[in-house]
């Protein structure tokens, strides 16, 4: 039997470094000279792209295109949500801006408990209790009054006008407004413009009055249009109807906040990413300093002593994720010690390289990944050498799939991001402690990581990808294809991605992109395997040496566009 066992190892072995790469995908992403913006949607990179050619910066860009978003990829791109966004100015200055939403004043620790102490199902995901305090209007009006060039009328309209005259929906909205249209109805109750009584189709016009107002109202009095008057009015009555928490004290005392960047190296390049209230920033450095006591490089793209290494550091990394981090303004964090030298060097370089670290072993507990997710990336660098990474979300598809009645934007599901419970796993299967517990005005921890990284004191990338939980490894998936195994930027926004996240003590691969010898190495090392149909949709930009700069979308999961000159 050990012999078996033996030969089976050996032969997986052997096999181990073939990988199915899909050769009908482009090899490079846009090539142009002087700009690029990366969305999931063409209209919206469209909208960033006109907004720099009339003049305007990457800021002004990052507000066109993330207001069309709302309108044109509502699944994500939304009003009702919030985000991050990293930054770095041509002179090399950068900063990130947290528009994370909050909890509500009024939220209590056990809101989502039962009286007998039970986590009610979906009380967190869906309907008018699921939705924090919405911070993206202010976060984009910020940056816009800090960097931008061009006025906010000039960069709004485009929403404006797609709202208003509509826009034909492309195949995967079609497809995403059929599959919630009961849910829809169940928690509004009423129809609302995302739905209509026959089923979408590829190329139905989609119009939305009511989000035109909506649009027009932050356009003439900015952050007032929305946090003030008509519009948080409806977002009240809209909460109230449905014994939501929000009120207009809430949208009064919502501010997004400038923060330091983490910043961190990987073989000498810098890498700038997103801070605590995100744990994503801090694990990704974290296992790009794994990755450094191992020579990745040298064990090959897609190897099974690679993936085995990386699946071991991802692992290791977020146990730290669910046991320290929260919001800044609530919790002290280890930041220094997590990110140290000599504590990642205990924490990272005990990997057996031929046998599986079970996560019982690491800490204990078990979960599950439940797969409902939508968020969205877009990554800008402007003609002057400024970018801007932002990654922005409502959480689940279509947030709580509560429309603001009378202003045609969905209100977000993020409180399903703290921990309803301790050891209770949320819709990622991401366990959280008290450190991440339902308190009034804090800010739910999150895995969204926008990250730029340097080469020599120039921009080298701009990164970014929904996917919850696996948004960290995405991004540390992506940075590795490209310094380690020197892919071009599409091919490593193409690449097949797999996740592990400490508990469930499971890899999760992406379905037929990896070969089954290569697989069977894998398992057997330990690892427990599942599959996904995909994971994240990677929107990014690399600056080539000859200064050529590549816009990679991600076209094998999404229908995502780059658009520059
Ligand atoms: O902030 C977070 O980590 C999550 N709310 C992000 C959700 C997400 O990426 C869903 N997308 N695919």
């Amino acid at each position: 039997m050990k012999i078996q066992i033996l030969l089976f190892s050996i032969t997986a072995w052997l096999y181990a470094s073939c990988t199915t790469i899909d050769t009908t995908q482009p090899e490079t992403g846009l090539l142009t000279k002087n700009a690029m913006v990366v969305s999931a949607h063409s209209l919206a990179s469209e909208a960033g792209k006109q907004a720099l050619l009339a003049g305007g910066n990457a800021f002004d860009a990052a507000v066109a295109t993330h207001f069309t978003l709302a309108v044109v990829y509502p699944q994500a791109g939304n009003l009702g949500g919030g985000g991050f966004a990293v930054y770095r100015l041509n002179d090399g200055e950068i900063g990130t801006l947290d528009f994370r939403e909050k909890a509500p004043l009024a939220a209590t620790k056990n809101m989502y408990q039962d009286s007998t102490g039970q986590v009610v199902p979906n009380k967190s995901l869906v309907g008018h209790l699921a939705v924090g305090v919405p911070g993206s209007v202010d976060g984009l009006l910020k940056i816009h009054e800090k960097y931008g060039l061009l006025p906010l009328a000039t960069i709004l309209q485009p929403a404006i006008d797609l709202a208003k005259n509509g826009h034909a929906i492309n195949k995967t909205l079609a497809k995403e407004l059929n599959r919630f249209k009961t849910t829809f109805l169940q928690v509004n109750q009423r129809q609302t413009p995302y739905s209509k009584e026959e089923n979408w189709n590829q190329g139905d016009t989609l119009i939305n009055q009511d989000l035109a107002k909506t649009l027009t109202a932050i356009r003439d009095y900015g952050r007032s249009g929305f946090y003030k008057g008509w519009v948080a009015a409806s977002i009240i009555s809209e909460s109230k109807k449905g014994h939501g928490l929000l009120t207009q004290a809430d949208l009064n005392r919502y501010e997004s906040k400038w923060r330091k960047p983490l910043v961190g190296t990987y073989k000498n390049h810098k890498i700038i990413t997103m801070p605590p209230p995100s744990a994503g920033g801090i694990t990704l450095l974290q296992m790009l300093q794994g990755s450094e006591f191992y020579d990745l490089e040298k064990s090959g793209y897609n190897t099974s002593e690679t993936i085995h290494k990386m699946i071991e550091i991802e692992r290791r990394a977020y146990a730290d994720r669910s046991t320290y981090l929260g919001d800044p303004a609530f919790v002290e964090m280890p930041l220094d010690r997590l990110l140290s030298t000599a504590y990642n060097q205990s924490k990272f370089s005990n990997i057996d390289p031929s046998l599986a670290t079970p996560s019982s072993q690491i800490k204990e507990g078990q979960v599950e990944v439940i797969e409902s997710m939508e968020t969205t990336h877009f990554s800008i660098l402007d003609q002057a050498g400024n970018a801007i990474a932002i990654t922005t979300t409502l959480n689940s598809y279509f947030g709580s799939k509560v429309v603001v009645q009378g202003a045609g934007f969905f209100l977000n599901n993020e409180m399903d991001d703290f921990s309803a419970k301790p050891g209770v796993p949320n819709q990622f299967g991401l366990i959280s402690t008290a450190a991440n517990a339902i308190e009034p005005e804090k800010r739910m921890l999150s895995s969204m990581t926008p990250t730029i990284v340097e080469k020599e004191g120039k921009i080298k990338m701009v990164l970014g990808t929904p996917g919850g939980s696996t948004i960290i490894t995405s991004v540390y998936q992506t940075i590795l294809n490209t310094i380690d195994h020197q892919m071009t930027m599409q091919q490593a926004v193409n690449a097949p991605k797999f996740h592990s996240q400490w508990l469930p003590d499971k890899v999760y691969f992406e379905q037929g992109k990896f070969d089954q010898p290569l697989l069977d190495s894998i398992a057997s090392l330990g690892h427990q395997i599942e599959f996904r149909k995909a994971l994240g949709k990677l929107e990014c930009i690399m600056v080539h040496k000859d200064g050529s700069i590549e816009g990679a979308p991600d076209i094998t999961r999404n229908e995502s566009v780059a658009a520059g000159f």
